[in-house]
């Protein structure tokens, strides 16, 4: 060889092994901070390393972890429970742990066919030559939930949209089409003018309910609000006319920490509702005060003495679209009470619903006191 190491400096290869013990404690702290299930299957294919994360997801302790074969593993994971997807089942993973020949990486989604089971990513790259391999494996329940929920929220949307569309179109290629009399025409564009403004609703409902949704409660532009106050100006100013909405307090101030804007749209969408589904002739009430057993929440409650709802369609009222429709005449996208649950949301309150069909309803909505 050539010239030899100078005197004092440590020979390469201690270099090369400081490097490498070094470079292993890096993968180790990658491997026990990853927020992901690692299993190492090593050259006999059992696991050789592993992490508490993967534990964790399995419910199984490190100590069994370690050494476990292939079909411990396996078995571990799917605990008996069918996989919900062809492409997810046991035994397609058994064989794609067991593989011969490394073939790169794979990745699958592995569901069960129950109603709350988890829903795990899983992913296995084969070391080249047989070497092993390395799994990971991740909880991807919530992520697969809320991506379910979004497309279907963007079909309901849409589906929501197209029949005032459909009419439009309708009535805009029957004026065109010239064959309505003129003293007919005034009611087209009366019809036509409806549909707009029901198509103006409907999007200006998704866009509040998508910017309440994407402002998490830490971006709350939160103020200090006296409650019965802000209900009494929100009558003032769109309630008046109806003449028949009445405001409770408690006789003493009651503050909480709220988007101003956003809390009377609750109490809006709320006493709107009262209106709408009870007689014109019928007192709405709307009571602020302390809930009577948690004196540290204050309480909006509107009450009406309307058509009320059935248990199943009281149990409904808050979802997205829906709408119980019994009255012919009364009109609406089916958001307002959707937007009130999101705002309750993120101000970390509670919401609850009581209905009796013929009887009335009642809603009481809740808000941590600020102090
Ligand atoms: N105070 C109430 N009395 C009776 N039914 C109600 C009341 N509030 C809501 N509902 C029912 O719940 C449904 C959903 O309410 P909401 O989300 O405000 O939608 P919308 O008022 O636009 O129809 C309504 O369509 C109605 O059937
Ligand atoms: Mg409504």
């Amino acid at each position: 060889g050539g010239g030899a190491a100078p005197r004092g400096a440590p020979p390469p290869e201690t270099v090369v092994r400081d490097i490498l013990a070094e470079k292993k404690q890096h993968l180790r702290g990658l491997f026990l901070a990853m927020p992901d299930g690692v299993a190492v299957f090593g050259r006999d294919r059992v696991i050789d390393e592993t992490n508490t994360a993967l534990c964790e997801l399995l419910g199984v302790p490190l100590s069994r972890l370690r050494g476990a074969t292939q079909r411990e593993f396996v078995h571990w994971l799917y605990r008996g429970r069918r996989a919900a997807r062809q492409a997810g089942r046991a035994e397609q993973l058994l064989a794609e742990l067991d593989r011969a020949e490394p073939a790169g990486e794979f990745a699958g989604i592995v569901e069960f066919d129950m109603a709350v089971s988890p829903a795990y990513e899983v992913r296995i790259v084969h070391a080249a030559s047989g070497g092993g391999l390395v799994l990971v494996l991740r909880d991807v329940t919530t992520q697969l939930r809320h991506d379910r929920m979004k497309s279907h929220f963007v079909s309901a949307a849409a589906h929501e949209l197209k029949a005032p569309v459909a009419g439009i179109a309708g009535y805009a290629e029957l004026l065109s089409a010239d064959v309505v009399p003129l003293e007919r025409r005034s009611g087209i564009y009366h019809a036509i003018h409806a549909r707009a403004g029901q198509l103006n609703a409907l999007l200006s409902d998704l866009l509040d309910l998508a910017r309440i949704e994407a402002r998490s409660s830490g971006m709350l532009e939160r103020e200090r609000v006296e409650v019965a106050t802000l209900v009494r100006e929100t009558v003032a100013g769109e309630f008046a006319e109806a003449g028949r909405v009445r405001v409770i307090d408690a006789g003493v101030p009651l503050h909480v920490l709220a988007d101003r804007a956003q809390l009377t749209q609750a109490v809006r969408n709320l006493i709107e509702n009262a209106l709408k589904y009870s007689d014109g002739k019928d007192e709405v009430t709307v009571t602020v005060e302390p809930l009577p057993l948690e004196q540290e929440k204050v309480s909006v409650r509107v009450e009406d003495r309307g058509i009320g709802m059935t248990k199943e369609e009281a149990g409904m009222a808050f979802d997205n679209f829906y709408r119980a429709n019994r009255q012919g005449n009364a009109t609406g996208n089916g958001l307002g009470l959707a937007i009130v649950r999101e705002i309750v949301a993120v101000h970390q309150g509670q919401i609850t619903l009581a209905s009796e069909i013929g009887k009335g309803t009642v809603v009481t909505l809740s808000l941590p006191a600020a102090t």
